[in-house]
């Protein structure tokens, strides 16, 4: 007879501390997600927003499942991203819950307009999205959203707050464009064999 054989550990065991230390290298782009309408309005501050197709403009964003937006995004469809610049550091404390400020109080002290869909949108973001939610694969923890793109709101600055590390960083394109370039010739150089 042949047997089969099984390990009895079928998840390959890493510890969550090591991954989530690996994760840290990741340099994630910060911004508020904002679900809800009128008072019935909650956010939270992400780095998991990537873009997911340009045609049709769809974008992706990973939320807990037991974070207060996760529900009205699912109940409403809608859902609106905003992309913080390097000056709303607040902003991003506010929206990660600092304090034990929830819902509608963690709007205070900056500016919202709804959107059609009626999602508040912050009016200084380096860009405001309105989506409307496409699709939600739910697993493990989280809720994977997919959201196709209806309203963007743009705003001429260029300096992005960004996530690295444990900490919240600047980055502007004005004051480092000279780092930047250093790092950006080199990589051109490889990219173009024999120039
Ligand atoms: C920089 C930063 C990035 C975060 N990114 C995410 C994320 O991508 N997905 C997520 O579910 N929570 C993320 N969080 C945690 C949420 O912001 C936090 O849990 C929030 O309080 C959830 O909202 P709630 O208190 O209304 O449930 C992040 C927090 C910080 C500080």
């Amino acid at each position: 007879m042949n047997a089969i054989l099984r390990p009895l550990v079928t998840e390959p065991g890493v510890p969550a501390a090591e991954f989530r230390s690996a994760m840290r290298h990741l340099t994630g782009g910060v911004s508020v997600i904002t679900a809800g309408r009128g008072r019935d309005i909650t956010g939270m501050t992400v780095t998991s927003v990537t873009s997911l197709s340009i045609d049709p403009p769809t974008l992706i964003v990973n939320i807990n499942r037991d974070a207060s937006s996760f529900p009205l995004i699912k109940r409403l469809g809608a859902f609106g991203v905003n992309v913080l610049n390097a000056d709303q550091l607040d902003i991003a404390e506010r929206f990660a819950g600092k304090g034990g400020l929830k819902g509608v109080d963690r709007f205070c002290g900056s500016n919202w307009n709804a959107s059609a869909s009626g999602t508040p949108l912050l009016v200084e973001a380096l860009a405001a999205i309105d989506c409307e939610v496409e699709e939600i694969v739910e697993r493990h923890s989280h809720g994977i959203i997919i959201g196709r793109v209806r309203e963007i709101r743009s705003a001429a600055r260029n300096a992005a707050l960004a996530y690295w590390h444990g900490q919240y960083v600047a980055i502007d394109h004005e004051e480092d464009a000279i780092r930047m370039a250093q790092v950006s010739v080199p990589s051109q150089r490889r990219s173009r064999p024999g120039k």
